[in-house]
């Protein structure tokens, strides 16, 4: 089905699964607005989208601001003149073993991989009330099993995962759609800033375009019987959204 014309937000599109989400929304014809801090790294997935059927614009906001987020979707608006999804991927971790937490690193945390989404969204609703639009949650495998000093982390995508619970239960009827996607280790600069290549050797990281498909699919209504839910892809060439059925493949890839 082509998406040609239809209009996506990524948030961290400058980097990781984002690029990837990119690079794969704007093959399929989407006009995507990505969304990060750095400048650079948006510059450079626009750069390599330059060839793709959808446009590629870059906007430097942070999504744990309040006053940047309504910004992000008005220049969606202006850029494209509709809003037809958004990948709420951007997120920040770090390993901060219980209970060394600090309230303000919590908080941090909390305002970008929780509040900065639902602002986010909540900006967005009519104008994805008016396309029939479909919301993308990244979260992650970290919700059902955290390594060590990830559990903070984890809790902020147990929270982005019941706000896709949320709009499927309180807006069934609208015809917007939300999805969450947990991965499990994605070879990204985020998966190497955690652990090194002696504690996950690469050949146990997903490659980024694999959660870019599963995002594409949503996005395209290529899983709207799963809408609502989590998609749990905890290793490559796996999707589930059992979350007993996730833990168990990911313990028996990891172990082999
Ligand atoms: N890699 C994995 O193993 C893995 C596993 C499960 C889930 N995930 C999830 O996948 C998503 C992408 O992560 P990744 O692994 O691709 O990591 P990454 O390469 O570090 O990407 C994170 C992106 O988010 C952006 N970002 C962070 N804070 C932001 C803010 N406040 N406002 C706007 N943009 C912000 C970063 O850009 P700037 O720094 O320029 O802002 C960066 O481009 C995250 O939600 C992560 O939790 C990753």
């Amino acid at each position: 089905m082509s998406m040609q014309g239809r209009s996506c937000i990524v948030t961290g599109g400058g980097s990781g699964i984002g690029r990837a989400i990119v690079q794969s929304l704007s093959s399929a014809g989407f006009n995507c607005l990505i969304v990060g801090r750095r400048e650079q790294p948006l510059m450079e997935t626009a750069s390599l989208c330059e060839s793709t059927s959808g446009t590629v614009v870059p906007l430097v906001a942070d999504v744990s601001c309040p006053d940047d987020v309504g910004g992000v979707i008005a220049q969606a608006m202006d850029q494209h003149g509709r809003l037809d999804g958004i990948v709420n991927n951007a997120a920040g971790g770090g390993l901060m073993p219980f209970p060394s937490w600090t309230m303000s690193q919590l908080t941090d945390l909390w305002k970008t991989n929780v509040l900065g989404p639902a602002a986010l969204v909540l900006e967005a609703w009519p104008h994805l009330l008016e396309s029939g639009g479909r919301i993308v949650n990244i979260s992650s495998m970290a919700v059902l099993g955290p390594f060590p000093g990830n559990g903070a982390y984890g809790m902020t995508k147990a929270a982005l995962d019941g706000m896709t619970r949320a709009i499927d239960v309180d807006a069934s009827d609208s015809g917007v759609e939300a999805y969450s996607i947990a991965p499990g280790a994605v070879e990204t600069e985020m998966l190497r800033s955690l652990v090194d290549d002696s504690q996950l050797p690469p050949a146990k990281a997903m490659s980024p375009a694999e959660i870019a498909q599963v995002t594409r699919d949503c996005l395209e209504g290529a899983r709207s019987s799963d809408a609502g839910k989590v998609l749990y892809a905890p290793i490559p060439g796996f999707v589930t959204t059992d979350p007993e059925e996730a833990m168990v493949a990911l313990g028996r890839f990891h172990s082999s």
